[in-house]
């Protein structure tokens, strides 16, 4: 018998059913409810994790009465929201995912693991792989985009960075999902909505992520707030126990998202009696914070709600989970003053974070190359943001200290050198309105305002930019405007910064902005005006040197938008695969009437998926295929296309693979990512960029669930963007005689 099951054997029910309670230290609450006696219930064996803290004392002193003062000394799991690092922060995961460069995600998540564990902390909620195309959504910040390959990609690359290869060594963490399942598809982009959506776009488009992280080995699965086409995901018995337990076979650790289980009261579920019942009976192990089965689960046994089975399989994997983190063997395993003041914040880790940011910041835009800027010019810094550490980490950045952060300002001095001629105005707030003040605001003020009149403060920026060669003005979104219960419905500069952009342009003088955000941004108006728009994001602690090293061209920018930026916030949901519709409007055009198109604005977005500039250029040859028709499905097809850096700088640059398939018994997208790989090219060099496709790549869902593919012609795209591709076909059947009638429509147009 193993020892967890021997430890189950001597375990009461009362014991069994505290191990379910994940209490929080309260810091980083994000709900009306808080965990009371916190230290009370771990010595009642009445709490089976703690979440919230990243003080070591505490957390130990924690660890010690649950080891030391109850009847069997079964150590607790340290939770956190360990999500874009931990002490040392980098770019947020909406940023991180622009780098496409899978090995710098993986190895953030390891340094963020590195640092948490320093501090006692052996569990992470991260990653966030919930698919999102909205961008009203705040929490579009801490996923990877719109995008499922790429998702999927960056979820598995996250999990091997926090979990590593043993998660019983010290400076590894267990991994948690989030949130199963479908919550970046929020109505409306507004948070905690709900969600209505078809088997075949969830398996195709949301679900795979969530999958890549567990098969990767993610530990545990945190439940989503939102209910599923009628059903809260926390007790959604298709979602956690048909499809997570039995098809995709996870015997891990289910904990809900925060208070879930009692908001499914408010869902008009029933009470709370009945909810926690069927959260268990659906395959939730954990409850976080709302203590629905403390209080609930003897009682409800009692009534035949719910078995003891039951229980006894939650609390199974909750000690399984233990186990593998090695608590058992060691319950002081994560904590070590000498890793806390060794391995934290390093200058080590402070200098790759400095280098995420050129891989993930996105030059939107560099009109005549204005970027990079001439160290011996005059420039005129103004904007809320420039000057600014506070909102520099990102949310979800609990461990940061905004001290330890570098603003722009220092660090354009810094990169620049004392010698340079850099004249600074604020030049106005982030926002004046109070409502967006408070609900930004609402635990630490980051949108500090400076009470002068907006004119003056204006007419300063003014000033300073009429005596300047260029002006740098740094906009956008205080770190809360973006993250949870952060959606907004105008997705635009806020206007007093708007206003402050309208006079600079009035001056004639060159104007580069530098826009910070959570979300993608509707940019149309700052697409017209400045000369070059570089999207920094939220870039975490080295922000200010990172930015600077690419302003002032030491580091070329080489990221690409993972999720599109709309014209207008009218058109989302805005996402480059959409489906085809049976009235496209004719290429080039805007409008025609009986099309599927807006009479007001464009249906193309201001930047597409997959856009994004470079200091240097790029040339790609035809895409080559070394087959022209193929059956089979072990049959596979190589694909390539030489890249040539045409320009004067070495520069990084992200090939793309698209497929389309043109006809299919349902409508499929456009075109699909199918591959992608991120090359370096020094001025004047080529290199040939192969892929490798499969059938799978050519795999949909039908009406029914299943995974099919059709024989037929298909579309093999590589390219800068979306929206930037060469193309070439070729015939992929299931078997001969279906490769000659697919060859034979072909060859009469019709296929
Ligand atoms: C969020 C989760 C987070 C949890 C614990 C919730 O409000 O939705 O993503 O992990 O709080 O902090």
């Amino acid at each position: 018998m193993s020892f967890v099951d021997r430890l189950l054997l001597q375990m009461t029910l009362e014991e069994k059913i505290g191990q379910l309670n994940l209490v929080s230290y309260g810091k980083v609450d994000t709900g009306t409810v808080r965990s009371v006696g916190v230290a009370k219930k771990i010595a009642a064996a009445q709490a089976g994790g703690l979440f919230g803290t990243h003080d070591p004392a505490e957390a130990r002193a924690m660890q010690t009465i649950a080891v030391e003062q109850t009847r069997l000394g079964i150590p607790l799991l340290f939770g956190l929201d360990v999500i874009h690092g931990h002490k040392t922060i980098f770019p947020i995961p909406l940023a991180l995912s622009c780098s496409w460069n899978l090995e710098l995600i993986r190895k953030t998540a390891r340094i963020a693991a590195i640092e948490a564990t320093a501090e006692g902390v052996n569990w992470a909620f991260s990653p966030m792989v919930d698919i999102a195309r909205d961008p009203r959504w705040g929490r579009v910040s801490e996923g990877a985009g719109e995008d499922t390959y790429l998702g999927s990609q960056v979820a598995r690359a996250m999990v091997e960075g926090l979990q590593g290869d043993d998660l019983k060594r010290n400076d590894t963490m267990m991994a948690c999902v989030k949130h199963l399942g479908l919550y970046g598809a929020v109505e409306a982009g507004r948070e905690y909505n709900s969600v209505d959506m078809s088997p075949v776009r969830m398996l195709e488009d949301y679900l795979p992520p969530y999958k890549a992280a567990l098969d990767a080995g993610a530990g545990s699965v945190m439940t989503a707030f939102n209910d599923i086409n009628g059903v809260p995901a926390t007790a959604h018995p298709e979602i956690l126990n048909d499809l997570l337990r039995k098809r995709w076979s996870f015997d891990g650790l289910v904990v809900t998202d925060y208070t879930a289980i009692n908001e499914m009261v408010e869902h008009g579920m029933g009470d709370l009696h009945d909810v926690s019942a069927v959260a268990l009976n659906a395959g939730v192990d954990m409850d976080m914070v709302g203590e629905g089965f403390l209080e609930t689960l003897q009682q409800s046994l009692d009534a035949g709600h719910i078995s003891e089975t039951q229980i006894d399989m939650a609390c199974r994997r909750i000690l399984l989970a233990k186990e593998k983190l090695g608590l058992f063997d060691d319950p002081y395993l994560y904590f070590s003053d000498e890793r806390a003041k060794s391995r934290i914040l390093t200058p080590e880790h402070r200098a790759f974070a400095r280098e995420t940011i050129a891989e993930s910041c996105v030059l939107l835009k560099n009109d005549g190359n204005i970027l990079p800027l001439d160290r011996s010019a005059k420039i005129a810094l103004v904007g809320p943001l420039a000057d600014d550490t506070l909102n520099m980490p990102g949310n979800w950045s609990i461990a940061a200290d905004s001290d330890d952060c570098i603003s722009i300002r220092q660090g354009m001095r810094n990169v620049a050198g004392p010698d340079a001629r850099i004249a600074y105005a604020r030049g106005s707030n982030i926002t004046d309105d109070p409502r967006v003040i408070a609900a930004v605001n609402y635990r630490i003020e980051r949108v500090v305002n400076d009470p002068r009149p907006a004119v003056d403060m204006i007419d300063e920026a003014l000033r300073i930019a009429k005596d300047a060669d260029v002006v740098v003005a740094v906009v956008g979104e205080a770190q809360e405007m973006s993250g949870e219960c952060a959606s907004r419905a105008d997705i635009g500069i806020p206007e007093e910064q708007r206003d402050l952009l309208q006079a600079l342009r009035k001056t004639g003088k060159p104007l580069v902005l530098v826009t910070i955000s959570g979300r993608p941004l509707t940019l149309a108006w700052e697409h017209e005006n400045a000369d070059a728009i570089l999207h920094m994001w939220f870039a975490g602690t080295e922000a200010g040197n990172g930015v600077a090293d690419v302003l002032f061209g030491g580091a070329n920018p080489s990221g690409k938008l993972t999720m599109t930026f709309p014209r207008h916030v009218g058109q989302v949901p805005i996402y480059y695969n959409h489906r085809r519709t049976g009235r496209p409007l004719s290429p080039g055009l805007e409008f025609e009437k009986f099309k599927s198109c807006y009479i007001d604005v464009p249906n193309t977005p201001q930047y597409p998926f997959g856009h994004g500039l470079s200091y240097t250029s790029f040339e790609y040859g035809p895409v080559e295929l070394d087959k022209t028709s193929l059956n089979g499905e072990r049959d596979v097809l190589h694909a390539r296309a030489t890249v040539t850096n045409t320009g004067a700088k070495t520069g990084k640059e992200i090939v793309q693979l698209y497929l389309t398939d043109p006809v299919a018994s349902m409508t499929r997208p456009v075109k699909v990512l199918r591959g992608f790989e991120k090359i370096e090219l020094a001025p004047g060099q080529s290199q040939q960029v192969g892929f490798t496709i499969t059938v799978g790549d050519l795999k949909f869902y039908d009406l029914s669930g299943a995974e099919i593919w059709e024989s037929g012609e298909f579309i093999v795209h590589i390219g800068a963007s979306s929206v930037s591709t060469q193309s070439a076909s070729v015939i992929w059947a299931k078997d001969a005689s279906e490769e000659r009638a697919v060859a034979a429509k072909s060859a009469s147009g019709a296929a």
